[in-house]
């Protein structure tokens, strides 16, 4: 099979400056945690490495916005996040962290390789310094209006409503969100990284060599290169972060993402530093397979800066493959942050207790794959309850119950003479699986993998159905324990099947099943021998009840946070009415007879509207928008059931629809013309 001796998985570092929600397991971590199971459980040496990214403006904003220092943060968030693996059976070798020594020396020790055999300009450029703060300012510390759709709130680099991306300069009337001050232009000095120089090598190395990469990924490549890269800075002016290992280099760090990547390196030195191995054999061998599992905005980092970087380095193997998924909404809504509509992890738990593999499954079934996909609680509630406990968990318990019953738990040898052609297609169909699961994984193809994986327990449901075992055991014992022999094969291949998915129901059915060493290879076979004693049954699932979803959808609804929205709303919307409220209100067309001014106020105008079954007096506050004159002869909306009022003596029977635009100006709500009097608007 394959031409590796061994895999080095990696999955994004997320930044410590936040929680994490499904979206990041569904976009680089179950998906990797997959594949390190499955190669695992093939008997592959392999090393799954991840850890906290730690630096950057992404941490030093969060600090200022919660009133705490950066270190307090990562300090926090690190923890948080290392949990919410742990909980979800994310099986990294190593979670490691960017603000260990041995990250700092690494990534310095790399920089320092790269400058000294040239591989940088430095440059001098113009960029923005707060006067107030006293400081140079990252991009995301910049605010202004953005000179594409001219959004006042746009960050130095990107406007996130029309999504263009930015750099600071662009901005029309730039703020710093440190201080508020205008920034201004100063000279500094950065070490830029030449990545038009590597045009021609990566155009050759992704788009030659590398066709089989994800079409996402490959197309998202092929565009930044035909484009033409730029020289990018690999410092920055932050006093949080890498120091640049260079003499005359205060107060400048190393770039976050030429810092972060080479976090994957000192995690694999940390890991084989702990287990008595050798970092380099996975990073500077030939015979080592690198794979980079990342979320889409993650490509351009993954599949262009850094495989340039290590190429300057030179000495380290490159990503053999970098299979980006796209992202997940949720709820019809794309998740975010900031605006809290998301599904915490740690929330999920606190909730849905012992429910991990629940969550996983239905992650991965939904896995954004080749696109956007989405999760809706919904969903979540009908995978669970049809696929994993009517199917899944069902076929397992019967198998073991009947087994447990008419056995007592024994696994009986199978009587040839009994055996009939739909227990010899089932035993048939089962050896059809041998191999299946892997050409699926071995191409990144996790949903087609899942849902084969949930085949094996189809084929189980519906031998049973067909062989009905619990009348069988009526008039033919040797049939039936030749029945659930082949169940019993067919759940075991289940067990082993399941690891890499769902590895929490994997191990309960493992127990429950009494196998002690299982393999990957057994998957197709009827391995478990006559004579093998099992446990009693027990549910691998339960259902999920409505209340239970019901309640989630509420909290979900209630906890989201609008931003200021879009457009600021002079009149903010009213809240929500019944149905039944809305009909209470009769409108009805009219047309204005007679206008005059009410005596004594300069605000008041009383018209005599016809209402075509009737006159009505009605008196409005408009005397400011119109004259007399203007309305005299308007067709208008009224509310015709309003309880009449008196206004300065005089009684008013309704109330007269205006529309008032941005400016305040009013308008007549005029139907159509010419029609009729007293007609109802509904
Ligand atoms: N922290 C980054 C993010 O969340 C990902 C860093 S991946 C690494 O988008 F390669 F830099 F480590
Ligand atoms: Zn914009």
């Amino acid at each position: 099979m394959a031409n590796h001796k061994r895999t080095l998985i990696t999955s994004a570092l997320p930044y410590a400056n936040g929680p994490l929600h499904i979206g990041h397991l569904a976009g680089a971590y179950i998906n990797a945690d997959i594949y390190a199971r499955f190669l695992r459980a093939k008997g592959e040496e392999v090393v799954f490495v991840c850890g906290s990214d730690e630096h950057g403006a992404a941490i030093t904003i969060r600090a200022k916005l919660d009133g705490i220092t950066p270190q307090e943060v990562v300090e926090k968030y690190h923890t948080t996040i290392k949990k919410a693996f742990d909980d979800f059976g994310i099986s990294f070798d190593i979670y490691h962290r960017t603000s260990e020594p041995l990250h700092h020396e690494t990534s310095q020790a790399f920089f320092k390789q790269l400058n000294a055999t040239n591989k940088f300009i430095q440059k001098e450029s113009q960029q923005y310094y707060d006067p107030e703060a006293e400081q140079f300012l990252a991009d995301r510390y910049i605010k202004g209006t953005c000179p594409v759709c001219g959004n006042e709130d746009a960050y130095g680099d990107q406007c996130e409503r029309c999504g263009s991306s930015l750099s600071p300069t662009e901005l029309i009337n730039p703020k710093s969100t440190l201080s508020n001050a205008t920034p201004e232009l100063r000279a500094t000095s950065h070490w830029y990284f030449p990545l038009n120089d590597y045009e021609a090598w990566l155009k050759e190395w992704i788009l030659e060599d590398h066709p089989n990469w994800k079409k996402n990924v490959y197309g998202q490549c092929k565009s930044w290169l035909e484009n033409g890269l730029q020289p990018r800075a690999m410092t920055r002016d932050l006093d949080w972060g890498v120091k640049v290992p260079v003499e005359g280099a205060n107060g400048k760090v190393l770039y976050v993402w030429l810092d972060a990547p080479i976090g994957y390196i000192s995690a694999t030195k940390q890991w084989a530093a702990d287990h008595g191995k050798n970092w380099e054999d996975y990073w500077k061998s030939e015979d080592s397979r690198l794979l980079h599992f990342i979320g889409k905005d993650n490509i351009v980092f993954h599949c262009i800066i850094f495989p340039s970087l290590l190429k300057a380095h030179g000495g380290f193997v490159l990503p053999e493959n970098v299979p980006a998924n796209e992202f997940m909404n949720l709820e019809g809504r794309k998740i975010s942050t900031s605006k809290n509509w998301a599904i915490w992890l740690h929330e999920y738990l606190e909730d849905l207790p012992g429910k991990e593999d629940e969550l996983r499954y239905v992650l991965m079934a939904n896995m954004p794959e080749t696109k956007d996909s989405e999760f809706t609680w919904k969903d979540y509630q009908t995978r669970v309850n049809s696929e994993l406990v009517a199917t899944l968990g069902n076929f397992v318990n019967r198998v073991v119950v009947l087994t447990n019953k008419y056995f007592e738990g024994e696994v009986q040898a199978i009587t040839g003479a009994e055996l009939n052609e739909v227990d010899n297609n089932a035993v048939k169909e089962l050896a059809e699986f041998a191999g299946k699961i892997d050409a699926d994984l071995e191409e990144f193809r996790f949903r087609d993998a899942l849902s084969t994986m949930m085949d094996i327990a189809r084929l189980g449901n519906k031998y049973l159905g067909d062989r009905e075992p619990w009348q069988l055991i009526k008039t033919n014992e040797a049939a039936t324990a030749n029945v659930l022999n082949i169940g019993l094969q067919i759940a075991a291949n289940l067990a082993i099947a399941m690891q890499p998915f769902l590895p929490k129901a994997a191990g309960r059915l493992v127990a429950m099943l009494n196998l002690s060493e299982t393999n990957w290879n057994q998957i197709g076979q009827a391995f478990v021998p006559g004579g093998h004693q099992i446990e009693k049954g027990g549910h691998l699932f339960s259902k999920i009840e409505d209340a239970v979803i019901e309640a989630q959808i509420q909290k979900l609804q209630g906890s989201i946070q609008e931003e200021t929205p879009e457009v600021e709303l002079k009149h903010p919307l009213k809240s929500t009415i019944e149905f039944d409220d809305f009909v209470k209100i009769d409108l009805r067309v009219g047309t204005i007879c007679a206008a005059t001014p009410v005596p004594k106020t300069d605000k008041l105008l009383m018209f005599t509207v016809d209402m075509g079954f009737e006159e009505r007096t009605i008196i409005s506050g408009v005397a400011k928008h119109f004259t007399p004159e203007d309305c005299v002869g308007k067709q208008v909306c009224v509310v015709a059931n309003l309880a009449p009022r008196k206004m300065r003596g005089v009684e008013s029977q309704g109330m007269i629809l205006f529309a008032e635009d941005d400016e305040g100006k009013l308008i007549f709500v005029s139907p159509q013309a010419g029609t009729q009097n007293g007609s109802v608007v509904a």
